[in-house]
């Protein structure tokens, strides 16, 4: 719903074809889901890396680094956690029409929501490439570097994700990958291998 009434669309003098050019690479968004301590920010964050290394202008929007800023008005109610996903949807296809390769990591539990996002992509002509963590919540639970599975267990969490609140796994993603069974750098590495034979970046260096 648009609440304001009375603004205008004003038309950027600059088409994306320029930024295109003058980056050397497409916007993009890659979308990573997954459980709490899939391996979403890890993975990311090493992509996000390794990109840079390889001549990439990449970022990353991080659920966890997000709240404490623009999203820190949100919790974790069914409508926050889909305002969240709204917003980052919105940023994340700013950032893609800005040029650069874009990587959200956020559990984004709702499958609507996430397609929404794709939706937002797809309308304006950007890449959208959905990632699935697919680790095992006893896995997940087993890492729990931030204590917060055993926290919702004893009942200190109320609405945890995997615990006691829903994750409604992607059903057609481009990507699946496994953290639990290899490095941070070889799924980096493997997305590399994707986005390049899929034609998202231009070349592998
Ligand atoms: S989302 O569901 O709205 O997509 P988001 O990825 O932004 O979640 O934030 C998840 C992070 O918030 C987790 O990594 C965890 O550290 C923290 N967190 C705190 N409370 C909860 C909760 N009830 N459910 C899930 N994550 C939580």
């Amino acid at each position: 719903m648009q609440k304001a009434a009375n603004i205008t669309w004003h038309e950027s003098h600059v088409e994306r074809v320029v930024r295109t050019r003058l980056l050397g690479q497409e916007g993009c968004t890659i979308w990573f889901t997954g459980l709490p301590s899939s391996g979403k920010s890890t993975t990311a964050f090493t992509l996000e890396h390794e990109l840079i290394k390889r001549g990439y202008l990449a970022y990353v929007l991080d659920g966890d680094n997000i709240r404490h800023g623009l999203n820190k008005n949100l919790g974790f109610s069914a409508e926050d956690r889909e305002e969240n996903i709204r917003r980052i949807g919105e940023t994340a296809r700013l950032f893609a029409d800005a040029g650069l390769i874009t990587m959200t990591s956020f559990i984004s539990p709702y499958r609507e929501d996430r397609n929404r996002a794709r939706e937002l992509h797809k309308k304006d002509g950007l890449r959208f490439i959905e990632i699935y963590v697919e680790t095992p919540v006893e896995i997940c639970e087993k890492r729990d570097p931030k204590g917060l599975y055993q926290k919702a267990r004893r009942g200190a969490i109320k609405g945890f994700t995997g615990v006691d609140d829903p994750y409604e796994a992607p059903l057609n993603p481009e990507m699946i990958i496994k953290t639990g069974d290899n490095s941070a750098e070889k799924i980096a590495a493997d997305i590399l291998d994707y986005l390049v034979s899929h034609k998202i970046l231009s070349e592998s260096e």
